[in-house]
């Protein structure tokens, strides 16, 4: 078990193996003066010697092996790609550039803590997509926007916070790849709206310089009203000659001041943001004349596309929130400037558990686009419930859009790949906060490292990346890794199972999002979500109903079109289906449901169970922490399993086959 510093997540460093070498570092065409190739050296020193006692040292003892990490310049390497290769004399290092020979020691630190020996790692690798990035929801005053691990780590009281954890912090981003972050939430209010003033202007300073000596570029959020909101104008109207003067000025002062700064990330027009719209000018007028702001300074602007109007009323059945994003940004493929990304989150909807992928991934076909998921598990548990969020992210990762013959899969597009654009990539929501652990559950930082890894290598399953998690991190037996894993692996179609049936979505506490509340939707009276009466549930989103599968390419059109060939995990949400209907597995819908809860609450509490089995190979203080939380999923399991039967039972007033308790 060893000793464990909790604040050092899966950089936890054990020792692996008794080495009886002593390291020293050669650099071929790198300087040590570069600031990220002095990082990379630093972590590699205090790393070797933690997993295998050797040191880093230019005047070893005698009778110690000499081994060498060679680091040389490889100019055929691709941007932020690496190649490692041990042998009996040390590890040889090749890379094109400063983030490939970072990514590349961490490489190598990852091999051995997961169990190989320096002289027999090998690995080469570049990254799958440009930019893989974590976008904070921290609010100044503290607080994050669907924080479940504490407090920001950035901001406390109007004042930006760093101190030693910001620099770990950093090292763990550069860890997984990521290079780039935002700080700050999408909702721009208060004092962020300032972020970009020089009241904050040094502390952004030293941020970005600790970021960058870890490869990683900061990004901000922005208001859109910004004009008005600090620069004391009266409209914020994008075409208007003096607001674009007004940005002109701002953005220079700003690059005077954050010569490294990435660019910045756009709400617009969403639950009360303030956007083009307001003055009749579209998505692609906003981020356009920003984008050509910012342009001179190489920076770009990431425009996200969860544009709705949140008070549609829901008693039209034509209305359906999930058509907003292809209905706003379809027609305007190709109207983007270069230097714009369109954040895309992954399903039409909003992070729920269960829902199809959106149909603007590879829907637009001549504008640069990013994947945007939810790490945070605001839909998904809070960080209480058990939900390893990888398997869904491959999911998406996977899909098939039918946009091309080939190479027409969400990685493929967001890549790059698809139709050769070299700005897209991945962001998370990220699911930390200033708890000592960082993720409140400490089970959940398999989802902020599986993020990472993913992004940087999508070709990874979900299953190698939860072992190299759980290797580095708790540094288990075999036996006791293989219990974890399939904890994880398990856990979001548990989740799934005694929450929202066959992509419904929903149906959870309002506001709050944690718990059953069948009919809650926090932003209208006359909405819900799942459209049941006494017959049936589900909404229909096929061409007789509000048409949104008519959003996707012909092929997946068909198949959700029809409740016969439609996948049946989202057959609630693009049909409105009778009780009676029967499922593949021969099941009618309402015993489906009642099934699928009742198994969903057993199956947590299998995994409590096997949590407990853990008891005495994980740490003391994990294993309290983590057990605390499993009472409390089965508490929500159980009130999820009894309200959502019930509700069903009371609506349609079919038995349980089984005769089980429905109240
Ligand atoms: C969800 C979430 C909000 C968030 C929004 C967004 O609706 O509940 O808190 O602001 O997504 O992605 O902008």
């Amino acid at each position: 078990m060893g000793t464990t510093d909790w604040t050092q997540l899966w950089l936890n460093y054990h020792r692996v193996y008794e080495g009886d070498g002593a390291w020293n570092i050669a650099l071929e065409g790198f300087s040590d003066t570069d600031v990220v190739i002095s990082n990379a050296i630093c972590e590699f020193r205090k790393a070797i010697e933690l997993l295998t006692g050797e040191q880093v040292s230019d005047s070893p003892e005698a009778g110690k092996k000499a081994l060498t990490l060679k680091i040389a310049k490889v100019a055929s390497i691709s941007a932020e790609g690496y190649s490692i290769k041990g042998s009996t004399n040390g590890i040889d290092l090749s890379a094109s550039d400063a983030n490939g020979v970072l990514y590349g020691v961490f490489a190598i630190l990852r091999l051995i803590a997961c169990g190989k020996r320096a002289d027999e790692v090998a690995e080469t690798a570049s990254p799958s997509n440009p930019l893989r990035m974590m976008n904070h929801w921290d609010n100044m005053d503290g607080s994050i926007e669907r924080g479940y691990s504490g407090n920001s780590f950035f901001f406390e009281n109007e004042e930006i916070i760093i101190n030693d954890r910001t620099r770990d912090y950093a090292r763990f981003m550069a860890s997984i790849g990521i290079n780039g972050i935002v700080i700050n939430n999408v909702n721009v209010k208060g004092a962020a709206s300032y972020l970009i003033t020089d009241r904050y202007f040094d502390k952004v300073k030293e941020l970005s310089d600790i970021f960058e000596g870890y490869g990683i570029k900061l990004y901000m959020s922005l208001n859109f009203a910004s004009p008005i909101e600090i620069g004391g104008m009266d409209t914020c109207d994008p075409l208007d000659r003096s607001v674009i003067s007004w940005w002109e000025k701002k953005i220079k002062e700003v690059y005077d001041n954050l010569p490294h700064l990435g660019g910045f990330l756009v709400k617009a027009d969403s639950e009360g943001r303030p956007g083009p719209f307001t003055y009749g000018r579209t998505q692609a007028d906003g981020a356009n004349m920003l984008a050509d702001v910012i342009a001179p300074y190489g920076g770009i602007i990431i425009w996200r596309c969860f544009v709705y109007n949140c008070t549609q009323d829901w008693r039209d059945t034509k209305t359906d929130r999930a058509r907003a994003g292809y209905d706003y940004f379809k027609d305007l493929d190709g109207a983007y400037h270069d230097n714009v990304i369109l954040q895309i989150k992954n399903g039409p909807m909003d992070f729920q558990i269960r829902e199809p992928v959106s149909p603007l991934l590879g829907g637009l076909t001549k504008t640069n686009q990013m994947l945007e998921v939810q790490a945070a598990q605001e839909y998904t548990g809070h960080q209480i419930d058990l939900c390893y969020l990888i398997p869904l992210f491959k999911e998406v990762l996977d899909f098939h859009t039918h946009c091309n013959e080939e190479k027409d899969t969400v990685a493929d597009i967001v890549s790059g790949r698809t139709m050769g654009n070299n700005l897209g990539g991945m962001s998370a929501v990220i699911n930390t906060g200033n708890d000592m652990n960082w993720t409140g559950d400490d089970l959940a930082a398999a989802n902020t490292y599986g993020f990472g890894r993913l992004s940087f290598n999508t070709e990874l399953t979900a299953e190698e990346i939860a072992r190299e998690w759980i290797a580095q991190t708790l540094n288990l037996p075999k036996k006791e890794e293989d219990i974890l894993c399939s904890m994880l692996l398990r856990s979001r179609e548990i989740y799934e199972r005694y929450t929202s049936p066959l992509g419904i979505g929903w149906m959870v506490t309002p506001n709050g999002h944690y718990g059953p509340s069948v009919d809650g939707y926090e932003y209208s009276r006359w909405g819900t979500y799942h459209r049941a009466d006494h017959l049936g549930i589900g909404v229909d989103r096929t061409d007789r109903g509000t048409g949104y599968a008519q959003q996707y390419y012909p092929e997946n059109a068909k198949l959700y079109n029809d409740p016969n060939t439609c996948p049946e995990e989202l057959l609630l949400f693009f049909h409105h289906i009778p009780y009676t209907w029967k499922l593949k597995t021969g099941k009618t819908l309402i015993q489906h449901i009642y099934d699928s809860h009742f198994q969903g609450e057993e199956e947590a509490r299998g995994l409590a169970a096997d949590w407990d089995s853990l008891k005495d190979a994980v740490p003391e203080e994990v294993y309290k922490r983590v057990k605390e939380r499993f009472d409390l999923q089965l508490d929500n399991a159980r009130e999820w399993r009894d309200q959502v039967n019930s509700y069903f039972y009371r609506k349609c007033g079919i038995p349980d086959e089984k005769g089980r308790t429905i109240y």
